[in-house]
């Protein structure tokens, strides 16, 4: 497990960190979703093509869905930030503390005041990052089911230099990921560690040095490859809590295969988000604990 840093212990001695019992989560309504610019591949060609109703339809299936199996907060929606649907990008949150993002693209850097002051209001404890690093949130860095790991991406958005400061906040072990494929821009569209100590990832999208690293924690009977087919309908971007899976990509074989592994995968349509480059992990952002998987007993 992963210890705070001695300089977050004597903060956190006056005021408590949050601490939620629930796996929660937070979510942004698609108010103001649109394609009004292009950051990555998935955007190029659907400039203001998402349909605003059939988004908040899909957004709201995920919504409803991810409530069957957490506590859901909500952040407001802002005009001019189209993309702060995808709130998971704007943090790294673990035990009461979140690292805020610094995002590459002046576009997403309007939303990054937004969630600080919600983040703040609801008692987390911030940890800034330079802007001259920058450091896209759960987009680029996942810890790994038991949280004794941090696994970093560079290569497109988030800045190699981030890595250790980011790591800090929890005095935790970190390992850099190099991305090489632009379609995977992001971690969190390659990359998955589930429970039980299983890996969802594409390994097309890692440089060969990143592949060892990655071989070298999961063995084979825990690596779960999805294929470029698979990927490419974000796959991998799948929210899980305990055996639940939830996932936007509509792969009956690929759900079919995690079953296999003990996991209960609900698909959702959120085709309006692809267009965006985004699926179901990114419109979430997790507020709990990894270990925190299921409501008390009442
Ligand atoms: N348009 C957003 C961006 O490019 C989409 C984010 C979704 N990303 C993801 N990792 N799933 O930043």
């Amino acid at each position: 497990m992963t210890t705070i840093s001695p300089a977050i212990a004597a903060a956190t001695a006056l005021s408590p960190l949050p601490h939620y019992d629930r796996p929660t989560y937070l979510m942004c309504p698609p108010e103001f979703y649109d394609v009004d610019y292009v950051i990555n591949p998935w955007m190029a060609g659907n400039l203001h093509r998402p349909s605003r109703d059939k988004a908040f339809a899909q957004w709201r299936n995920l919504y409803q869905n991810l409530q069957r199996i957490a506590d859901v907060r909500l952040l407001h929606a802002r005009a001019g930030s189209p993309d702060m649907v995808f709130v998971a990008h704007a943090a790294l949150v673990h035990h009461g503390i979140a690292a805020i993002s610094s995002f590459t693209h002046p576009q997403r850097q309007t939303e990054e005041p937004h969630l600080r002051r919600w983040l703040q209001d609801a008692g987390f404890l911030l940890w800034e990052t330079p802007r001259e690093t920058a450091f896209e949130g759960e987009g680029d860095a996942l810890f790994d089911a038991d949280a004794n790991l941090l696994w970093a991406a560079h290569g497109v958005r988030t800045c190699q230099h981030s890595h250790r400061h980011v790591a800090d906040a929890w005095h935790t072990k970190v390992v850099s990921l190099h991305l090489v494929d632009p379609r995977f821009y992001h971690l969190d569209i390659c990359f998955a560690p589930l429970t039980n100590g299983y890996l969802l990832y594409f390994p097309g999208a890692f440089d060969a040095a990143s592949l060892a690293r990655i071989e070298a924690v999961y063995s084979s009977e825990k690596r779960i490859a999805v294929s470029e087919a698979e990927a490419t309908q974000f796959a991998c971007n799948v929210i899980n809590i305990g055996r639940n899976v939830l996932m936007g990509s509509q792969t009956v074989d690929l759900s079919a295969r995690l079953a296999d592994y003990g996991f209960d995968v609900t698909t959702i349509d959120l085709s309006e988000f692809h267009r965006g480059g985004g699926s179901a992990k990114s419109l979430a952002l997790r507020l709990s604990d990894l270990n925190v998987l299921e409501a008390p007993a009442i």
